[in-house]
């Protein structure tokens, strides 16, 4: 029987190997050049390629597959349904130094599930088989596959793991929820094991991935082959390197306050450049500052004052008294979320 592809090497032998996990507007050339710098992952993800009839390959994409300068394998995410663009992008992407193609089957997002693309393809085995088949062919290197346990429960897991093995996928991320709790509840960790024992395989552990002790614990949990992290890798950028350090049994990097105020500034210079007027450029930041927020105090006040900050002046001014003030720069960065402290209250809240 036709094996998969192995998965090129992590870093450091015997370390738990890390990924990125993709995210729309975030995890673009420049974030993965400040993980680069912070402590990279074993394995990237771009954000996803839309797949249609006019699609072509986004220079953003294209630029963070060639320029990201770490040596770390990329591998390029599609997400659409129609087998004829599907192939026509996937060629086209082979052309550059890309570790593998990876599906998108997870994207909860109402109006993308809605056209059966990302999430919505769970609630179809059929078109996922036909999809499976199309890419398999014409993927010469590795195949991919990123997904939740089911649409709004988990009734065709069992059979969509068994079209992985069918087709010979490279590589399973799982996100150990459904598309319907979008971002809320617990995840099934559980799923994530049984997945890992059906599939021939390796699984990244996807979903809450929050710190290095949670990652060790989620692959003892699972007997996962790695873990992806997505959020917790907005808030503390240097999750990689801990994760890495704490598997192989060193004691691991513990950035400060002043190092969170250095990388929020940071991000401030790195991504947001071109963006006219400052009032957008803020709105962007305050995209990652959601995460950020999550580690700076139990209360939660960082973001509340954050989320009304309008001018430039306020928002580092936030950033100081909370981070660099009263000697507070020294103080070391919280490694978990504060419980309670919410990102995106739509997305994430109770
Ligand atoms: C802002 C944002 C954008 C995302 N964009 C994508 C995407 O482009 N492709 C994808 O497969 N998943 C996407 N996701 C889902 C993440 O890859 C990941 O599966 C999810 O956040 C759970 O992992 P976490 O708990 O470590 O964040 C996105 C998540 C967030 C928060």
């Amino acid at each position: 029987m036709p094996v998969p592809i192995p998965l090129p090497d992590p870093l450091q032998p015997g370390s738990l190997p890390t990924a990125l996990a993709p995210m729309q507007d975030v995890t673009d050339l420049a974030f993965m050049q400040l993980l680069g710098r912070n402590g990279v992952p074993d394995y990237f993800f771009t954000e996803f390629l839309r797949v249609h009839d006019h699609s072509i390959l986004e220079k953003n994409i294209l630029d963070s597959i060639l320029y990201h300068g770490t040596d770390r394998p990329v591998f390029a995410q599609l997400i659409g349904e129609n087998l004829f663009n599907l192939k026509r992008i996937a060629i086209l992407l082979q052309e550059y130094p890309i570790a593998g193609i990876d599906l998108n089957m997870g994207c909860p997002a109402p109006k993308v599930y809605r056209k059966n693309v990302g999430g919505g393809l769970l609630r179809e085995p059929d078109k996922i088989e036909q999809i499976f088949a199309v890419l398999r062919e014409c993927c010469h290197g590795r195949f991919t596959v990123k997904m939740r346990i089911g649409f709004e429960d988990d009734r065709h897991f069992l059979q969509i793991l068994d079209l992985i093995n069918k087709y010979k996928i490279d590589c399973l991320s799982l996100h150990g929820r459904t598309v319907k709790q979008m971002y809320r509840g617990e995840v099934d960790y559980d799923s994530i094991r049984i997945a890992g024992e059906k599939v021939n395989c390796p699984v990244f552990a996807n979903g809450n991935v929050t710190s290095a002790e949670k990652a060790l614990q989620v692959k003892s949990d699972t007997g996962c082959y790695g873990v992806m992290v997505g959020r917790s890798a907005i808030r503390n950028p240097w999750i990689f390197r801990q994760i890495r350090e704490a598997s192989l049994g060193i004691p691991y990097f513990r950035p400060t306050l002043g190092d969170v105020r250095n990388y929020i500034e940071h991000l401030w210079n790195t991504l947001g450049q071109q963006i006219v007027p400052e009032s957008h450029r803020i709105s962007r930041m305050k995209k990652f500052v959601n995460f950020i927020g999550q580690g700076i105090d139990p209360d939660g006040i960082f973001l509340k004052r954050m989320r009304r900050a309008i001018e430039v002046d306020d928002f580092f001014g936030i950033c100081d008294e909370f981070m660099v003030n009263d000697g507070k720069e020294n103080s070391l960065f919280s490694t978990e979320p504060f419980a309670g402290v919410v990102a995106r209250p739509n997305q994430e809240g109770d």
